[in-house]
């Protein structure tokens, strides 16, 4: 897939997204958010891809946030309609059915925060700082900060970003739950694609109905979501892997997943 912003390969079963506005960080302008949406929906339909990694071209950055050109331009209506898009694209991201793990390489700031928090897990290099700064721009986090932050890291500390604005270390985000792990720089990628490789090797539906049972049930109460959770719980005793992957345990064998 050919894209302006963003470099696209696939390899091994993972697709691989690079931000790639290095220039500006990786700013992400409506061109990215397009290509981004478009980005998401070819890789649903692609069977190959069974995990997706998100990172950032350049040394400094992951994304540093949305574009603040073009929201410094925005009427009302448009900041509503861009906020609204861009949580639409960042839902597809946390939606997909697929696992993606964000490798956070620099600054993950603003919108940059947001993308990662859709990701279903996060790895950070050293280097890596996250942050919601928005309040500095005398604006609010627009793609879904507000309400993913504080289910990843609680209320308090959520909020403790969104209204003080400055950005935290990947250790400190480590500490809070924002982040998954910590490696070097030099292993991000590595890191980033064992992970991927070990979610791969289980099987692709069970993953897919645990996402779906996790994702939707925090929406729901306890009980809805128990519920919702025995549901899936049957669909998965109806599958071929199920099959396989209780009669390999029982064999003593590694299972042989097909996603069926
Ligand atoms: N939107 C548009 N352009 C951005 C950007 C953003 N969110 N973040 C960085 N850039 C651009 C800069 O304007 C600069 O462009 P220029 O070379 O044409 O002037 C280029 O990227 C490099 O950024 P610079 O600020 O020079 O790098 P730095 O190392 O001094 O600072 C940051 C890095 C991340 C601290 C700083 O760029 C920053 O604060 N960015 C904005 C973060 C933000 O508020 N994001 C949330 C937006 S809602």
């Amino acid at each position: 897939m050919d894209y302006q912003t963003l470099l696209y390969k696939k390899s091994e079963g993972i697709a691989t997204v690079t931000f790639n506005r290095p220039a500006k960080l990786n700013a992400l302008n409506r061109k990215v958010m397009d290509e981004l949406a478009d980005c998401i929906e070819q890789i649903s339909k692609d069977d190959e891809v069974k995990a997706v990694i998100l990172t950032g071209a350049g040394e400094k950055a992951f994304i540093a946030g949305a574009d603040v050109n073009e929201l410094a331009l925005q009427t009302p209506v448009q900041g509503k309609d861009t906020s609204l898009a861009g949580q639409r694209v960042l839902d597809a991201l946390e939606n997909l059915g697929k696992p993606s793990i964000a490798a956070v390489n620099g600054y993950a700031l603003g919108g940059g925060c947001e993308l990662a928090m859709a990701a279903t897990l996060r790895i950070a290099s050293d280097a890596a700082r996250f942050g919601q700064p928005e309040v500095k721009l005398g604006i609010i986090p627009g793609y879904g900060g507000t309400q993913r932050l504080p289910r990843l890291v609680g209320k308090g500390r959520a909020l403790e970003l969104i209204l003080g604005g400055e950005p935290i270390t990947a250790q400190e985000a480590y500490r809070i739950g924002l982040v998954n792990q910590v490696v070097p720089a030099a292993e991000l990628i590595p890191a980033a694609w064992a992970l991927a490789k070990k979610i791969m090797a289980n099987a692709p539906l069970a993953v897919r109905f645990a996402m779906e049972a996790v994702n939707h049930g925090l929406e729901l109460s306890q009980q809805e979501g128990q519920f919702l959770e025995a549901t899936l719980f049957g669909l998965v005793a109806t599958t071929e892997d199920m099959k396989e992957g209780t009669r390999a345990f029982l064999e003593k064998r590694p299972a042989k997943f097909v996603g069926k």
